[in-house]
């Protein structure tokens, strides 16, 4: 009868029992029709983490309740019960830029979290924290194998604590640019600590450049991790390369070294670290020196090759055609010199990206055999000559971007051109071209479709980056950043020695958005039904012998916000009425003096006597920066909120944009590319210093 217990035996007893019955409950193995899922002082850490968090769009609204396993983002140990995995991220990608969308979690990181004792899985990403700083205690958590801080907006020195963190293998401190705060190391000694790191993202917004960003890595530096993933943007590594590298001999995926400040020859063993990598991204930096012959064999396996804006010299071998699944080539604005190699078969590239180098000769037949599925040709700002070959509309018949603008191709515009049917972009500007714009340009149909070609920066970590490429628009060269961006479709003939009318069937190109003809002999009329491109934004025909009036339809453009008929024969009363009233810069008429009617102080005949001149254009326009200050408020009228410039948001106007990745949807409707914004600060400090 157990009679040998005493009472207070029993009473021990009775607790045990009690805790035992506790215990199991928290270690929740009992099944799970209890409801009793998670261990108390987790769910309490967790509340109280929640607490401390802004979360204006409820994200955490299934955060109540006693079953913390079973809230949003949470998850648990099975066996044990213990909340292992945290995933708030924000999957809303719309939502860094517009930050009205406020599916993002912000506010502050509350300690308690460190409860949460056993947490292998954490990851913040995607969302607001404002600028403050990585808490040290994410440092604390033993069991963290993967920690996910990226474009989370924290701000300031990322703590040397994260260098606790033995059990991590993947981290990603990615940043997007942001205008406000850095996220910045002062030295990477931390990192040695993370001996398991198998993937390390360090891709930081620099926007300062007074903030310390050397490497404290020595030469002998030996890390103890082998990562098979390294991406690293925005540091200064250099201007060696990084020895350390020499014992990443595990590498299988990115090797990103992009804008870290390397000024070498690239040595031997770089080009041996190991046959698996898949992406090579050197971009950004000034290593000098040519491209190995044999590349082709040293890194088989790349699908893209990016060592724009360095100072490679020599030939582009025939060797890096070689490369089997290469898909996006991009040597742009490098020293290199030579002819196209006669090339082999390629049948994967999608990006060919060569401009701004000083590649001459004739295009080789061959580059038709290579390119059967180019999404974008750009071999501007060279040397290349000849006539432009009838092949060229053979390329490929997903081309979407064709930019041979400043070289040296003379001939006439082969009629084949228009065989590019999803050309989006047409630039053939500065070259030596004559005879007359062929009227076929009226069937490239990816002009006509009023689809929008979107970008999108990159902002998903998944990096591949591609050469700047401009787009001429707006009088001048601007480079585009942001997060989305679309982008206008755009025909560029100007400067060539192009003569003959403008075919009216380049009206029926309904989508596009930028149409610069300017410096060329065109003659006869403005085409009568100009005004049926709705979309138009751009239109320079100056420095031409145009004739006749200017169409009455102008006046339909309503998205025009950039306009040039200066220096020809235009004659006759300026049209007025909608958008064309916003454009009263006078010069925009200069040159034909048969013009008359407002903007331009000349009368038309029968006109009352004019009440004095009208001021060239606005005060905002007045300075050269002034300018671009003055189109890009304009562009944010409502006016344009379908257009162009309305979905570029926030984003703007740099001396040249970067494309990362293009990721082409194979819907017609959506052209993505996933782009990286370089350094908007710059702009930024121009709108702020405007404002004030
Ligand atoms: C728990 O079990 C479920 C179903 O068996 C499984 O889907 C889930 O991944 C498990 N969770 C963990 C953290 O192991
Ligand atoms: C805001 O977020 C919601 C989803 O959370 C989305 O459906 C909506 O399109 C977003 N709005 C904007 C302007 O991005
Ligand atoms: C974590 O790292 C920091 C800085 O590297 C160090 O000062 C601290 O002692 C470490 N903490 C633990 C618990 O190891
Ligand atoms: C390197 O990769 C090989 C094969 O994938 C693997 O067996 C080895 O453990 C890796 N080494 C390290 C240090 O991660
Ligand atoms: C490349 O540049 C180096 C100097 O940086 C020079 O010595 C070499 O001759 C150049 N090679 C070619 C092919 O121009
Ligand atoms: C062309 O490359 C040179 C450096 O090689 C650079 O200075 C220049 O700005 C580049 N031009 C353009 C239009 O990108
Ligand atoms: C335009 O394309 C159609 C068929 O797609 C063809 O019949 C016509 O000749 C082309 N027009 C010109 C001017 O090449
Ligand atoms: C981190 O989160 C971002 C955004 O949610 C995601 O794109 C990226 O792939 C994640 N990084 C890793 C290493 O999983
Ligand atoms: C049109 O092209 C000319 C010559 O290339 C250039 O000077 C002008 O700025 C361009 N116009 C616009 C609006 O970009
Ligand atoms: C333009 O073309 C005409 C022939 O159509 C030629 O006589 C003239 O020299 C060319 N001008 C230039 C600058 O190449
Ligand atoms: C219009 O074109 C002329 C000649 O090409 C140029 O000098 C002038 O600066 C341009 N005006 C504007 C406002 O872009
Ligand atoms: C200018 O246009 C008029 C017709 O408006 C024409 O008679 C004249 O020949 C043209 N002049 C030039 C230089 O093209």
């Amino acid at each position: 009868m157990g009679t040998g217990r005493s009472p207070i035996q029993l009473f021990r007893l009775l607790l045990l029992s009690g805790f035992l019955y506790q215990e199991t409950i928290k270690l929740g193995s009992c099944n799970g029709n209890l409801d009793v899922g998670c261990i108390e002082f987790e769910r309490q850490a967790l509340l109280e983490f929640k607490e401390g968090l802004k979360d204006p769009s409820d994200r955490l609204s299934s955060w109540v309740g006693k079953d913390c396993c079973r809230w949003r983002g949470v998850s648990c140990s099975n066996r044990t019960k213990h909340v292992v995995k945290l995933d708030l991220h924000n999957s809303n990608h719309e939502d860094y830029y517009y930050s009205s969308n406020k599916s993002s979690l912000g506010g502050e990181i509350k300690p308690s979290l460190l409860n949460l004792k056993h947490l292998n899985y954490l990851d913040l990403s995607n969302n607001d924290f404002g600028g403050i700083r990585i808490p040290e205690f994410i440092g604390s958590f033993k069991k963290l194998r993967y920690l996910n801080l990226s474009y989370a907006l924290f701000g300031a020195e990322i703590p040397p604590h994260l260098g606790n963190l033995s059990s991590l293998r993947y981290l990603d401190l990615t940043t997007v640019l942001s205008f406000d705060f850095d996220l910045y190391v002062n030295n990477l000694q931390w990192l040695s600590g993370l001996s398991n790191l198998e993937q390390l993202k360090l891709v930081l917004s620099v926007t300062s450049p007074t903030k310390s960003l050397v490497l404290d890595v020595r030469s002998e530096w030996i890390p103890l991790f082998r990562l098979n993933y390294i991406e690293m943007m925005n540091w200064q590594l250099g201007p060696t390369f990084p020895a350390w590298l020499q014992t990443q001999k595990n590498l299988t995926s990115y090797l990103v070294l992009n804008n870290v400040g390397i000024s070498d020859i690239m040595p031997d063993w770089f080009w041996k670290l190991s046959l698996q990598i898949e992406y090579l991204d050197l971009s950004n930096n000034q290593i000098r020196g040519p491209i190995p012959h044999n590349i082709h064999e040293m890194m088989p396996k790349l699908e893209l090759l990016d060592l724009s804006n360095n100072f490679l010299n020599g030939s582009i071998s025939s060797s890096v055609f070689k490369i089997k699944n290469l898909n996006v080539l991009v040597l742009s604005n490098n020293h290199l010199s030579g002819e196209l190699p006669h090339i082999v078969y390629m049948k994967n590239l999608e990006v060919l990206q060569l401009a701004n180098n000083s590649l001459h000769g004739k295009l080789p037949p061959s580059l038709k055999k290579i390119c059967g599925n180019l999404i974008m040709l750009d071999l501007g700002d060279n040397k290349f000559s000849g006539n432009l070959p009838t092949w060229i509309g053979e390329i490929s018949s997903k081309l979407r971007i064709l930019r041979l603008r400043s070289n040296l191709f003379s001939g006439n515009i082969p009629r084949q051109l228009c065989l590019l049917s999803y050309l989006h972009i047409l630039d053939l500007a500065h070259n030596d071209l004559l005879g007359l714009i062929p009227s076929c340009l009226s069937n490239l149909s990816g002009m006509i479709n009023e689809d929008i070609m979107r970008i999108y920066i990159y902002n998903r970590g998944f990096f591949l980056s591609t050469e700047s490429m401009e787009v001429v628009t707006k009088g001048r060269e601007l480079e585009y950043t942001g997060r989305t961006l679309t982008l206008v479709k755009s025909i560029d003939l100007s400067s060539n020695n192009l003569s003959g009318e403008i075919p009216e069937g380049l009206t029926m190109l309904l989508g596009l958005g930028t149409l610069n003809l300017s410096n060329n002999h065109l003659t006869g009329k403005i085409p009568e039904k100009i005004g049926s491109l709705r979309w138009l934004e751009t239109l320079d025909l100056s420095r031409n012998q145009l004739s006749g009036m200017i169409p009455l339809s102008m006046t339909s453009l309503t998205s025009l916000n950039h306009l040039n008929l200066s220096y020809n024969n235009l004659s006759g009363r300026i049209p007025s009425g909608n958008q064309l009233q916003t454009l009263n810069d006078s010069s925009i008429y200069f040159g034909n003096p048969k013009l008359c009617g407002p903007p331009i102080t000349k009368n038309c005949p029968g006109d009352a006597t004019s009440e004095g001149p009208v001021p060239v254009g606005n005060e905002e326009a007045v300075d050269d920066d002034g300018f671009e200050m003055f189109w890009f408020y304009v562009s944010m009228g409502p006016g344009f909120v379908v257009g162009f410039w309305g979905v570029c948001g926030t984003l703007l106007l740099k001396k040249s944009w970067r494309i990362a990745y293009f990721q082409f949807i194979s819907d017609m409707k959506d052209w993505l590319f996933v782009l990286i914004a370089v350094n908007m600060a710059h702009l930024r400090r121009k709108i702020e210093l405007k404002r004030n």
